[in-house]
Parts: C-alpha cells; structure tokens; sequence
C-alpha cells in the first residue's frame, strides 16, 4: 500500500481494483502522470478520464455549481459504481478533461482501493486498464496480461464483484442523463431521483447505426440475435467452417457440437461474467461469439451496451 503511494506519488501507474473493473490509476493532479495513462493504453487524448476520490467531500472539491442532485446520489450511491459528470473545478486540468469544461468523478468501493485513496490523499485518475478499445479487466491477472510492464504496480484485489464499468450520470444539463449505463441501473437512479431519467442517446436525435463505435471488443468476432435464433445460427456459423462458441445460460438451447460459455441467468451475473468469459474464448482461439441480448431491466441495459459495443463493425 505505502509502495503505491509512492509510485502515485513520483507520476507512476497504479493498477487498482474497484467494485466495477480495474482501473489504470495516476496522480490525477500531475499531467505529466496522466498523459502516460493515455500512452499506455493507446487512447485518444479526447476521451476524457474518471477522477476518483475517497469520499463525497474529496470529490466535492473537483466539481462546481454542484446540483442538488450530486448530493442525493453521491449520499445514496458512494462508494459504489456511478460515476458524476459536473463543472469542473481548477482542480481539474485539462489532461484529466480532455479540454471539456466538465469533470466525471466517483467514489469507487473496494477497500484496497478506498485505502488507497485515503493514504494517498489526492484523487486518482483512472480509465479501465485495458488497451484502448479492447475488454475491461476483472482480475488483477487479466491487466497483468493486458499491459505488462506498462503499469509500474498492480493492486490485486480479487476479482470485480459488479464486472461492468460504473454509471454515468450528467449533472450538467437541467435533466440528468445516462451517459453510460452501468453497475447502477436505471430503476434505482429514478426511483431515488423521483423523475424520469433518459439515456443520452434518446435525448438527442435519432443515431444511426453506423455510428455505434466498436468497443469493449474481443479479438473474436461477436454476432448478436434473438435468444430464440441462438441455435440455427450456431449451426449455421459452424457449417461455415467457423470456431463457433455461444455465450449463454444454461436454458438457452444450443447444438451438442458447438462450444457453450454458461453464464448466469440473472442479469446481475452475466454482467459480473461477461469480460472473463469474452477474455477466455479468445484465449481458447474462437473465431465467432454468438450471443443474444438480455432485456433492458436492472444491469441488462449495460450488458446490452456493452455486447452491442463488442459487435459494432470494427475500424
Ligand atoms: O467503472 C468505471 O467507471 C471504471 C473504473 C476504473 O472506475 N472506469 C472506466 O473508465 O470505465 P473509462 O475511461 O474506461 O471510461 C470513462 C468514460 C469514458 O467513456 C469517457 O468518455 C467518460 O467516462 N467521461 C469522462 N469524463 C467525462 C466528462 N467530463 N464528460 C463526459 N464523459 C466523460
Ligand atoms: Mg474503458
């Protein structure tokens, strides 16, 4: 623990685990640190990164004109997986923000982590711990896998008990909004705000399909369709020639011949399954994952997201 203090502390990468995924953490006040957050993972300076902090105090500071609404959620959701989207403070720079005069922050809950946070006092950047692009990491070894000797020391805390990446919610505009769906689902956020909450794509036009970029993408390719087509396309795919595997309950039908990835029923552990499983068939050398698509209900709209992110078409 001192150990990583001290790496935070000369603009090092700190590997920490969160409730959601694992994240890639820097000194969020040192750019120098930061920007090699962004080298590190291949990522577009554009995309901006999470700050986390240790208690809704810390995170108070980073933020200004604060909502009403920051305070209900923060009271009610941290630590845990949402993430706040807010005026930034001169707290914020603009590595962290990608230039945008806005700052998404959180309270992460794994206690490695939160002591981390509160040894280090300061807050902590950080993005999932992935290439960019590619599967979020659940382990500890799966970003050991992914960046080596990229990230100067991994915090192995176990494997994410939520295993899809936080909430995000902008406070910025009148209505909140999802910007991402995520390890709180959509229920619990109206039903704690008392209105309606929109996801961000609703709010705005129509978007076209093209325009779903590729991410949380495995090295195999992924086919969505509806769970009744699950077995003829299998079949299909398999005639083809192709390494076929399905990602699917156990009830799902599925051909004798052809590989199943059980995941849970509930929706609550496909999300907490859903990287490991995608991560050990492109180890197991699959060509094609088929998988249908839960229903919108609690974590099944971010499963969704993310299994229609992994089947976007790729650039
Ligand atoms: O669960 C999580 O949120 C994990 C763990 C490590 O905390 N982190 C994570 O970070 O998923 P990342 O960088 O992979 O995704 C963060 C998302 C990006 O899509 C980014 O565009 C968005 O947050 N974001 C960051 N700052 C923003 C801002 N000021 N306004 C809008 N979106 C923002
Ligand atoms: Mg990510």
């Amino acid at each position: 623990m001192s150990e990583a203090v001290t790496v935070l502390r000369r603009g090092g990468l700190v590997a920490v685990p969160t409730e959601t995924v694992y994240g890639l953490g820097a000194d969020a006040s040192n750019e120098l640190a930061v920007r090699r957050i962004f080298a590190a993972k291949g990522r577009p300076l554009s995309h901006p990164l999470i700050v986390h902090l240790a208690d809704v105090q810390a995170a108070k500071a980073w933020g200004r004109e604060l909502p009403t609404t920051f305070d209900t959620l923060a009271r009610i959701f941290w630590p845990g997986p949402l993430t706040l989207v807010v005026h930034r403070s001169a707290l914020a720079t603009d590595a962290v923000t990608g230039g945008q005069p806005t700052v998404a922050l959180r309270v992460p809950d794994h206690p490695l982590t939160l002591e981390l946070l509160h040894a280090f006092r300061g807050g902590i950047a950080a993005p999932s711990a992935n290439r960019f692009g590619k599967v979020s990491p659940t382990t500890a070894e799966h970003v050991r896998q992914e960046l080596g000797t990229d990230v100067d020391l991994i915090l192995d805390g176990g494997p994410c008990a939520v295993g899809v990446e936080s909430t995000i919610v902008d406070l910025t505009h009148p209505e909140p909004r999802i910007l991402r769906p995520g390890g709180v689902s959509r229920e619990d956020l109206v039903r704690v705000l008392g209105r309606p909450v929109r996801l961000a794509h609703e709010a705005s036009d129509v978007r076209a399909p093209g325009m779903l970029e590729s991410h949380y993408a495995p090295r195999a390719g992924v086919l969505l369709v509806e769970r009744a087509a699950l077995y003829d396309e299998a079949q299909k795919r398999v005639a083809e020639g192709k390494r076929v595997a399905v990602l699917a309950p156990a009830t799902a039908r599925v051909p004798v011949k052809v590989h199943r990835a059980e995941v849970p029923e509930d929706a609550e552990g496909f999300a907490r399954e859903l990287y490991a499983s995608l991560r050990s068939l492109d180890a197991e050398g699959f060509d094609l994952v088929i998988a249908a698509l839960p229903d919108e209900k609690g974590l099944g709209l971010a499963v969704r997201d993310r299994l229609l992110k992994a089947a976007a078409p790729r650039g």
